[in-house]
């Protein structure tokens, strides 16, 4: 039995905090795409744990953890956020997380490259996270990239690296970049990272022979996806369904749930168009009640209402069976609430989600105004005890998305502030 968690807007929408609570009924929780640009906050108590490559699983104790194959893993990475979950008083994590020898290396020289890229696009530039994804996709598209597996084998990783650098040289001249430093790192890397690197079909078999309920842990959102966000001001990799299936070889009709997390209002970060934007006052509230800073970058993240074209598009794309709406709680204090029903482009409504991204520049919007409920929802646990208002919220985001249960509600950062309606 699988169920997939996914980010249905531009991220951040609180999937470590729904994937760290489904993972307790989990035994193996994993993640299909991206790398290290993902951020993934969980709250326990008085510890916070901020995942990046590492699957959210790990918390769960007995749950195992496994980097899939259409992933991109920087290995100091790894093994940094492997060191703070010791010192966060985890146990066993290395017992318990595996990586697939087809994964990508996200190397060093990869962050420096998407530097230079960024830095070449001048007013366009997409406001990556600076941590290489794209450059290592491109070089897996291109062939030449360099997986896990190759780690096995000083001489090919050596060569490999080496040819990368040399290509990189060509392209851009000087480098700030040392690939003897690199290569030395991988020397260490070799035996440590030995016990982890798995062929992840013969892993996933064993959990499916016993019937395991198996949990992927998508990063990244759907308006980033490489095909169906706004392209080009994406990230690198497949962060919907598709991604999840492929990066983790999953057998389609064991799919028992697809949850698609939702804030209760947007967030962006990085460059490109954001239809329901608020450069004002409203978008500066939301900005500090909803503390919204990058966990992966620290920047700020730009804020604006809720988007039910964009919903319903990103519905389409990753057919959700549920819904995780988080966030209610940053909404308490406002008076009433927009929501975004319908774009226009020269003065008439667009019946589908524009692929161009100077189309979704353009937009118009068209808004729905509902009551605020005034009062706080912080850490409440029971639908009946929601404000009215509050209730009427959740459910016309039921209704409009075309009835797609709101099975879990988020009303603060703990574990313990959910809803549970299933
Ligand atoms: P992810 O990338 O989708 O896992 O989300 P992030 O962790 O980057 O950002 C979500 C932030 O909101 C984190 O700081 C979470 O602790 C916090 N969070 C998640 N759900 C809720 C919620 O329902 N209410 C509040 N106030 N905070 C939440
Ligand atoms: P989580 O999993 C928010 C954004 C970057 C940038 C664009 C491309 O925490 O939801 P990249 O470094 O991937 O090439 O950057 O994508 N981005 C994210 N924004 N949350 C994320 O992940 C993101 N991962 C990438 O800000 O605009
Ligand atoms: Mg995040």
């Amino acid at each position: 039995m699988v169920t997939i968690v996914l980010g249905s807007q531009w991220g951040d929408e609180g999937k470590g905090k729904i994937t760290d609570l489904l993972s307790q009924n989990a035994e193996l929780c994993c993640r299909s795409a991206g790398g290290h640009n993902a951020g993934h906050t969980i709250v326990h108590d008085d510890i916070t744990y901020d995942f990046h490559i590492l699957p959210s699983g790990l918390v769960s104790p007995t749950c195992v953890n496994l980097i899939g194959a259409g992933t991109v893993v920087h290995l100091p990475s790894f093994f940094k956020e492997l060191a703070s979950l010791d010192g966060k008083g985890l146990n066993n994590t290395r017992e318990r997380v595996f990586i697939s020898d087809r994964a990508q290396i996200c190397f060093d020289l990869h962050a420096v490259v998407d530097g230079l890229e960024e830095a070449g696009l001048g007013k366009r530039k997409v406001g990556t996270t600076g941590k290489g994804i794209g450059p290592c996709y491109s070089d897996k598209a291109a062939r030449r990239g360099v997986r896990i597996g190759d780690i096995l084998d000083e001489g090919v990783l050596e060569s490999k690296l080496r040819s990368l650098e040399a290509g990189y040289r060509r392209r851009f001249g000087d480098l700030d970049y040392n690939v003897e430093d690199e290569i030395a790192r991988f020397k260490e890397y070799r035996n440590l990272l030995k016990p982890h690197i798995v062929d992840q079909l013969s892993l996933i078999k064993k959990f499916e022979d016993k019937s395991a309920s198996i949990l992927v842990e998508g990063a990244n959102a759907l308006m980033l996806d490489i095909d169906y966000g706004t392209y080009p001001y994406v990230t690198s990799s497949c962060t919907g369904l598709g991604g999840a299936i492929q990066g983790v070889c999953l057998n389609p009709t064991a799919i028992k749930s697809i949850v698609g997390v939702v804030k209760a209002y947007c967030t962006r970060v990085g460059s490109g168009p954001f239809p329901t934007e608020q450069l004002n006052e409203i978008g500066e509230r939301l900005q500090v009640a909803g503390r919204e800073f990058g966990v992966t970058t620290g920047r700020k993240r730009r804020c604006g209402w809720l988007d039910m074209v964009l919903l319903k598009y990103s519905t389409r794309i990753n057919h959700y069976t549920a819904l995780n709406l988080t966030k209610l709680d940053i909404l308490d204090d406002f008076d009433e609430i927009k929501v975004a029903v319908a774009y226009k482009l020269d003065g008439k409504e667009l019946e589908s989600f524009p692929a161009s991204a100077e189309a979704l520049e353009n937009v118009e919007m068209v808004y729905e105004t509902l009551p605020g409920w005034k009062s706080t929802t912080m850490g409440i646990s029971k639908w009946e005890d929601l404000p009215t208002n509050a209730q009427k919220y959740v459910e016309y985001i039921e209704r409009s998305i075309g009835g797609v249960p709101i099975k879990w509600i988020g009303t603060g950062p703990a574990r313990s502030h959910m809803i549970d309606r299933n």
